[in-house]
């Protein structure tokens, strides 16, 4: 049967990825962000090293890759937007709501995405036009902290930073997000690795592996198995309908576990691969490897002003941190922009520039309330019990909540109401083997072990907000 998107007359023709390759740079794109050079490299080091990456390794096998493939399952299967695509599988039921939920969530997580994007890119533009000055690392700290809390600064880089996501979505998946993944993705690689040489080369740069690498068993505790997992979900892009939209995109030939798998792994790899390029270089220049969320903006900086060579390898940084943020903040946009485009039949460019518009309303505050010196810092809302800056509310609103129920509705999408036997006839893909232990393995686990994982972090993130 075919269920192609675009049987009414009226629509534009629903053009997807023109290659597999495409399709996988694209959703590696999406996967590979802050999430992984900003955020996982800290916690990890403050973790136990190695014994946190090892469960980590766990959170992304057995929860985190069953819900990608899930995802890309029913977007193939769909091919609509996240929330069509729930009413093709199954018409006339509340599913959709799920597809609903992701939309929500996009807002929320661009908000504060597009303000870190942002400062990524006021780095990189520091770094090419003026340098990093003669900075030790309390100055570097009273740079950033000067900048985030201004006013017209972060605000104007956030407004670059979402234009940049916008104009490659007015383009359209094959012209734009496939054609800008296929190349910027390759680009990204290459200036890691001569970054990790550059790192892993200067003198006493071994120290920094043994210190992420060291297995630390005894810094585990239950918090930060639920750190991992949350990670595990942020750093893959699933939750929210991500993966839904780009793999609505895609032709059927192709196993999705083996997408999935491919996906996964390249994500988890830079993930590690940028630890073994910031570490390195913190222990050369003798630094505090426990410099926490200021790791980049703070700690790095100060290194580059002293490094030989600093300016140029801190600009190719920031500016492959950027690419990075830009295609996961595309793929967060895509399906809002997919959404109005199938669900309502708005043309696309009208609608990215509805969303791009939209994402401002809760972006702007954001951006001004990161810290309590910040223009709208001293806004607090209630949360459970407690209360947050509109900054750390977005965090921790997605993170905590959006993202694990999303995931959460999928999985009980799969086992109530599509059941094993259209999912995994659409996760093999056309000429492959439903009945493969791999697939059976996967569907498996995406309703049993990933679910109750979910629930397991839902209820404990939720107790420690209450507390
Ligand atoms: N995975 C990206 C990162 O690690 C962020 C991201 C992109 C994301 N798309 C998403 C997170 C969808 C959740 C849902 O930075």
């Amino acid at each position: 049967m075919s269920v192609a998107g675009n049987a009414s007359p009226t629509r534009d023709p629903r053009l997807g990825f023109a290659t597999r390759i495409g399709f996988v740079l694209a959703a590696v794109g999406s996967a590979v962000g802050l999430g992984n050079v900003w955020r996982f490299p800290y916690v990890a080091g403050e973790n136990g090293g190695a014994a946190f990456i090892f469960i980590y390794l766990l959170c992304v096998a057995f929860v985190a890759l069953p819900v990608l493939i899930g995802e890309f399952a029913i977007g193939r299967r769909g091919q609509r937007s996240a929330v069509g695509s729930f009413r093709v599988i199954s018409p006339g039921t509340p599913w959709w709501l799920t597809g609903l939920l992701g939309v929500a969530t996009a807002f929320v997580i661009l908000s504060f995405y597009s303000a870190v994007a942002g400062w990524v890119l006021h780095y990189a533009m520091v770094g090419a036009f003026s340098g990093f000055g003669e900075y030790t690392r309390e100055e570097s700290g009273a740079f950033f902290g000067a900048f985030i809390e201004g006013f017209g600064q972060p605000v104007f880089y956030q407004l670059l930073a979402v234009l940049a996501t916008v104009g490659v979505i007015v383009f359209g998946v094959h012209g734009g997000i496939e054609r800008v993944s296929k190349v910027l993705m390759p680009a990204l690689f290459f200036v890691m690795l001569l970054l990790i040489l550059r790192s892993l080369t200067l003198p006493g740069a071994a120290e920094g592996i043994v210190w992420l690498f060291r297995p630390d068993f005894g810094e585990i505790g239950l918090g930060s198995v639920f750190d991992a997992l949350g990670m595990a979900f942020f750093s893959l892009s699933v939750g929210m309908g991500a993966m839904i939209t780009y793999a609505s995109y895609v032709s059927r030939e192709s196993n999705l576990v083996t997408t999935g798998t491919t996906v996964a792994g390249l994500d988890t790899a830079v993930a590690i691969l940028a630890g073994l390029m910031i570490f390195p270089a913190v222990f050369a220049f003798g630094m505090d490897p426990a410099g926490g969320p200021g790791l980049v903006f703070v700690t790095l900086p100060s290194i580059f002003s002293e490094m030989p060579a600093g300016r140029l390898v801190g600009t190719a940084f920031f500016a492959m941190l950027f690419v990075a943020a830009l295609t996961s903040m595309i793929s967060i946009l895509e399906p809002v922009v997919t959404c109005l485009v199938d669900e309502w039949s708005v043309r696309r460019g009208p609608a990215t520039t509805i969303s791009g518009l939209a994402i401002l309303v809760l972006g702007i505050p954001a951006c001004l309330s990161v810290s309590p010196g910040a223009p709208l810092g001293q806004i607090m809302i209630p949360f459970f019990g407690g209360s947050l800056g509109i900054f750390d509310l977005m965090d921790t609103l997605s993170n905590k909540l959006m993202l694990p129920i999303g995931g959460l509705l999928m999985c009980l999408f799969l086992a109530f109401s599509w059941k094993s036997r259209g999912a995994l006839a659409e996760v093999a893909g056309t000429g492959g083997n439903p009945d493969s232990i791999w697939l059976r393995g996967w569907f498996w686990m995406a309703v049993t072990v990933a679910p109750l994982g979910i629930v397991i972090i839902l209820v404990t993130g939720l107790l420690d907000l209450v507390r």
